[in-house]
């Protein structure tokens, strides 16, 4: 069985992505801050796949105990097949420009965005070997366009894409992944456009096929926007 661990996995793509990997089977690690949602994520899951393997485990991916209960729960001996950098934070709502934008702020989005999946990886990075495995970080067109606003959040994806891409050079073995799902109709989504009818944007669910088809197939390290990736084509999944 295959194993992955999900960051930010009780909503929205985190959740998705979840119950797609569990309905092939595979042995999947949560987790999230809110412990109640992630609990009642867990339990509707668990209830609905009768293949796959749930664990679900609260906490806060910048604290580092959490993170290393995450590696304690699955570092096995054949390692680890994939780990998903998903949890993300927008940082505050309504999005404020530069000019507005204190130091403190800005550092509680790159903790979140960058700091803590870069910690998670070398963390992991042990058991990723063994396994040759895939890292997905998830990322967003706000680290390469110049949204008015975006600035916390896009400069943090920057930075995210940025280690993506010197890990993949650093681990030739590891496959590593800077993946944009693309807009989603989502909490976070609804932040970002506060008061305004997101209906129109895909759900998450219909953002997952392309990373499926791109942790599935043979394509190497790199950036990919999945509305670009083709339907899923078999492969690992
Ligand atoms: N939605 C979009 O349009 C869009 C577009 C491009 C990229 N993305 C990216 O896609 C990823 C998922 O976003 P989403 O829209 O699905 O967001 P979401 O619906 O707000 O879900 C975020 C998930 O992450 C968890 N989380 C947030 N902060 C956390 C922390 N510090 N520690 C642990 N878990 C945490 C949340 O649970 P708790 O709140 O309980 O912690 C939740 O499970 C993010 O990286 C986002 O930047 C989203």
């Amino acid at each position: 069985m295959s194993t992955a661990l999900i960051t930010g996995g009780s909503r929205g793509f985190g959740r998705a992505l979840t119950s797609a990997l569990l309905d092939r089977g595979w042995d999947v690690v949560i987790d999230g801050r809110d412990a109640a949602s992630l609990q009642e994520t867990a339990d509707g899951l668990t209830a609905t796949k009768p293949s796959g393997r749930l664990r679900a485990i609260a906490g806060d991916v910048t604290d580092a105990a959490h993170r290393r209960q995450l590696r304690d729960a699955v570092d096995q001996p054949d390692g680890l097949d994939l780990l998903v950098n998903n949890a993300g934070t927008l940082g505050p709502s309504p999005l404020p420009r530069i000019a507005d934008l204190g130091p403190q702020q800005l550092r509680a989005v790159f903790e979140v965005n960058t700091v803590a999946p870069t910690a998670l990886i070398r963390g992991l990075l042990p058991a990723l070997r063994r396994a040759r495995g895939t890292i997905v970080n998830i990322t967003s067109d706000a680290a390469i366009e110049a949204y008015v606003g975006w600035g916390a959040y896009g400069a943090s994806k920057a930075a995210l894409e940025r280690v993506s891409a010197i890990l993949a050079a650093e681990e030739p073995e590891l496959t590593v992944h800077a993946f944009d799902p693309g807009d989603m109709r989502t909490d976070m989504h609804q932040a970002a456009f506060p008061g305004e009818d997101i209906a129109d944007r895909p759900t998450p669910e219909e953002a997952v096929p392309a990373l499926l088809d791109l942790i599935g197939t043979t394509r190497g390290s790199g950036r990919h926007r999945g509305p670009d990736l083709v339907a899923p084509a078999g492969g690992l999944l």
